[in-house]
């Protein structure tokens, strides 16, 4: 009789071995995903969570800005740009549509009296500004040599013939030994 009792059907073994597994498994994996889950947090948060971490990084993510600080000085003697990227950059803002009534690039009507003042005052105007025009194109970071350089490039295209001082490279008298 009680032979008979223990005597469990094949499908119950089946059905419990089933449950079983899954009973085990199931939860397994769930814990295994919850640490996962815990673990990748962790990996996120706890550099943030620290202060000299965070502040590192955002030095890090204002780098480009510094870098540009950094450049001009200390990382060696500033070489002027060539004027047409001068104009590119700064003064085709205005100088390109004819903004405020500059003279537009290429109009050699508007450029032609401003031609006759001569190159050197138009760059005197230009470095200094004059009317609705900015100093240095209101790009203060523009030596005299880029400037003119600029003026030369816009003023040839409408007719003149200037010819722009060669771009400076600026003696860094610090930054190398004197030879003996
Ligand atoms: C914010 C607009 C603006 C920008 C940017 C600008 N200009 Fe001008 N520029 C003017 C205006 C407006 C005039 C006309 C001024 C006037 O004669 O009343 C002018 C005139 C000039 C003249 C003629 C000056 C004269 O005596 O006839 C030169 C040269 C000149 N600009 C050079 C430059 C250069 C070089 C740059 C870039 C570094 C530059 N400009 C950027 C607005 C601008």
């Amino acid at each position: 009789m009680s032979d008979h009792d223990h005597d469990f059907p094949k499908t119950t073994v089946t059905q419990f071995v089933l449950a079983l597994l899954g009973g085990l498994f199931a939860p397994g994996l769930v814990i295994f995903m919850i640490i996962k889950m815990v673990l990748g947090i962790q990996a996120t948060h706890i550099p943030d969570s620290d202060a000299a971490v965070a502040a590192s990084k955002v030095i890090e993510r204002i780098q480009p800005v510094g870098e540009v600080a950094v450049a001009d000085a200390n990382a060696g003697p500033h070489v002027d740009k060539p004027g047409e990227q001068v104009v590119k950059e700064t003064c085709s803002a205005c100088h390109g549509s004819g903004a405020l009534g500059s003279p537009k690039i290429g109009d050699k009507g508007a450029w032609g009296p401003r031609i006759t003042q001569g190159y050197d005052t138009l760059v005197k105007h230009a470095v200094a500004g004059i009317r609705q025009m900015p100093a240095r194109g209101g790009n203060a970071e523009l030596t005299d040599t880029e400037v003119a350089g600029a003026v030369a490039y816009m003023a040839n295209q409408g007719g003149a013939n200037f010819k722009a001082p060669a771009p400076k490279t600026e003696a860094a008298p610090a930054a190398e030994p004197a030879k003996k």
